[in-house]
């Protein structure tokens, strides 16, 4: 029987007066006094089952039985619906399945969350019971669009002469960004293999190795607190390429994304897409991912409030901060619980405060409006190009936390106003990333994305005299690729000289004996004629999320793990035996 199945879904007006064999899911049962119906579901839609009781009593009495979710079999003759039966909201709704054999392959009991529902159902009950929730419409289809998403980033890659090669995933620990999940080795005792961030260096080794375009569609294990955007084990698609520049890395892979929205959403995107660097991007926008699907852009106000008397301004000037503002046109909008509610909010960000000002008939109202002078209101009102019913946040801080607080106080009124339109497919390119950045609690140098990324060729120099405050001006040959505000992928050009590497992990604070002890491979590797090389990294479950515009990474991953890192379903992780832990030499605590 299973040789000749049909798939519901595949079935149309065509084939009218075939029989045919199905197999899948009662999806519903209905009794219409005396027609039976089921829809019978499998992996490429739902058809309708018809049973008529007086010529197939022997099939009704099987139907009686029959519950949502057992697993049938059935045969019959396809048939037109009657005109007043004709569900156009349904794939398969002009036809039907006249039943001649039912088979009950198995039962199921009252399935704890409905596969078939608009309704929302809570997500740990749908992570618990995963194998249902994957039935659902929603998340086959997500199961699907993932499949084909790889599919096509292979064939595109392949075409493109890249090699899939995979890299291990039993590491020696080298953290860097995020902590690593640790393994233990039970031959070498009281040693941990480490499971890769990322496949960075085993590429870049690739290169050395000849092997000139190399892709994987990557598992990577990152130990870090958990968003919606950022589970534990994520997919990369991750290339590297030798005797490459930055523009012909661009082009890649903007011919790589037209690709996958073609296949997933059926839409042509405009390429080039457009770039920006990142100080144009932090000034404009205060964010290094910035979503360009709207205005509300900052502007700075330092040289306004140079001389301002209002107190707030005039020390954080003092200090060496800075002033920025947004304007929000709707600020009729904006009631008292609002301000309230973003006061609190932007605390998130460091800010102590939130200044604001209404400007409307001409005049500016409310909030800080009795501080400033005549020159300050009329400078602000050309620069910000007020209109009427306009109303004015401001932040004054540190760089940093102005930045911070306007970037996302600015996404914040975006999305509680629904001013972005939810159809652009808006990809940047952010460009020039600084290479470094000081942080002055402890007073040292991280590196912005990791470090083997390569300085511009005309900033090698600065590194010599490299001061806190110059290190923005070092810029790397490092981008990042941005969809609708998120950063779904980065990359750069790679450091190829074993001295050059040398000097930034000296930099980073990396003594030449704990970069020896972590990276000798590649120092040793990069001594070989190491061909000057490059790469980045997509991530393959972010760009899911944005282009079937679900909320969570958790909807686009067949097997997620909550926020405390748990799989609800097999619950893992779990304590394991004193045997196993014996074996491995560890002792808990
Ligand atoms: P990076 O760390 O920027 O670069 O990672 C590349 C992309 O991977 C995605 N990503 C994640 N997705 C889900 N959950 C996470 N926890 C998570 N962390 C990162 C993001 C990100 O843009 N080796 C370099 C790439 C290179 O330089 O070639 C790297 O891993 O979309």
């Amino acid at each position: 029987m299973f040789e000749k199945r049909s798939y519901c879904g595949e079935l149309s007006k065509t084939d009218i007066g075939k029989n045919v064999i199905l197999a899948g899911w009662v999806n519903r049962k209905r009794d219409l006094g005396g027609i039976i119906f089921i829809q019978l579901r499998d992996i490429t839609g739902i058809l309708q089952i018809t049973v008529d009781p007086v010529k197939s009593p022997e099939l009704t009495n099987i139907l009686n039985d029959i519950k949502s979710e057992y697993c049938l079999l059935v045969s019959g003759a396809v048939k037109s619906r009657a005109k007043e039966a004709v569900n156009p909201d349904m794939m398969t709704g002009e036809i039907e399945l006249t039943a001649t054999t039912i088979e009950i392959l198995n039962s199921s009991p009252v399935p704890p969350i409905l596969v078939d529902t608009d309704e929302k159902i809570g997500e740990d009950l749908r992570l618990k019971f995963r194998f249902l929730d994957l039935r659902r419409e929603e998340m086959k289809d997500a199961v699907i669009k993932r499949h084909m998403l790889m599919q096509s980033a292979r064939a595109y890659l392949s075409s493109k002469r890249f090699l899939e090669i995979e890299t291990p995933l039993l590491n020696k620990s080298t953290p860097e960004g995020a902590r690593d999940f640790l393994v233990p080795s039970r031959i070498n005792k009281n040693m941990f293999y480490a499971l890769p961030q990322s496949p960075q260096l085993f590429k870049q080794i690739l290169m050395i190795s000849g092997f000139d375009r190399y892709f994987q569609i990557a598992k990577c294990f990152r130990d870090e607190d958990l968003r919606n955007d950022r589970q534990p084990e994520f997919t990369q698609i991750d290339l590297e390429m030798s005797f490459i520049t930055v523009d012909m890395i661009i082009e890649i892979i903007e011919g790589l994304l037209k690709i996958i929205v073609k296949e997933l959403l059926g839409k042509d995107i405009d390429m080039p897409f457009k770039r920006i660097t990142y100080d144009e991007a932090m000034a404009r926008f205060g964010k290094d991912a910035p979503d360009m699907r709207f205005g509300m852009e900052l502007a700075e106000m330092s040289d306004i409030f140079a001389k301002s008397d209002f107190k707030v301004f005039a020390s954080a000037l003092k200090d060496g901060g800075m002033i920025k503002a947004i304007v929000f046109p709707e600020g009729g909008k904006i009631s008292r619980k609002y301000i309230d509610e973003y006061t609190e909010y932007v605390k998130i960000f460091k800010a102590k405060g939130l200044p604001y000002a209404r400007f409307k008939d001409g005049a500016f109202d409310g909030g800080i409006a009795k501080f400033l002078t005549e020159d300050e209101k009329n400078a602000l009102t050309g620069r910000l190009k007020l209109k009427d019913g306009g109303i004015i946040f401001f932040a004054s801080d540190s760089e940093k936390i102005v930045n911070d607080t306007l970037g996302n106080l600015r996404i914040r009124l975006a999305n509680d106003f629904n001013i972005i339109d939810l159809n652009i497919l808006d990809f940047v390119w952010v460009t020039d990333f600084p290479l470094l950045e000081y942080n002055i609690e402890d007073k040292r140098y991280y590196a912005m994305h990791h470090p083997f990324t390569s300085p511009k060729k005309e900033h090698i120099a600065i590194l010599k005299n490299i001061t806190p405050d110059n290190v923005n001006d070092i810029k790397a040959q490092a981008y990042d690729i941005v969809l609708n505000g998120v950063e779904i992928g980065g990359g750069s050009i790679r450091i190829s000289s074993t001295e050059l590497q040398n000097k930034i992990f000296s930099l980073l604070g990396i003594s030449e004996e704990e970069a020896n002890v972590k990276f000798s491979f590649l120092l040793e590797a990069l001594k070989y004629g190491a061909p000057p090389h490059g790469g980045l990294a997509l991530g393959l479950d972010r760009i899911l999320m944005l282009l079937l515009k679900r909320n969570s990474l958790r909807d686009v991953i067949p097997f997620p793990k909550t926020a405390r890192g748990q799989c609800l379903m097999s619950e893992a992780p779990s304590y394991v035996s004193a045997e196993q832990l014996d074996e491995l030499s560890i002792k808990t605590v």
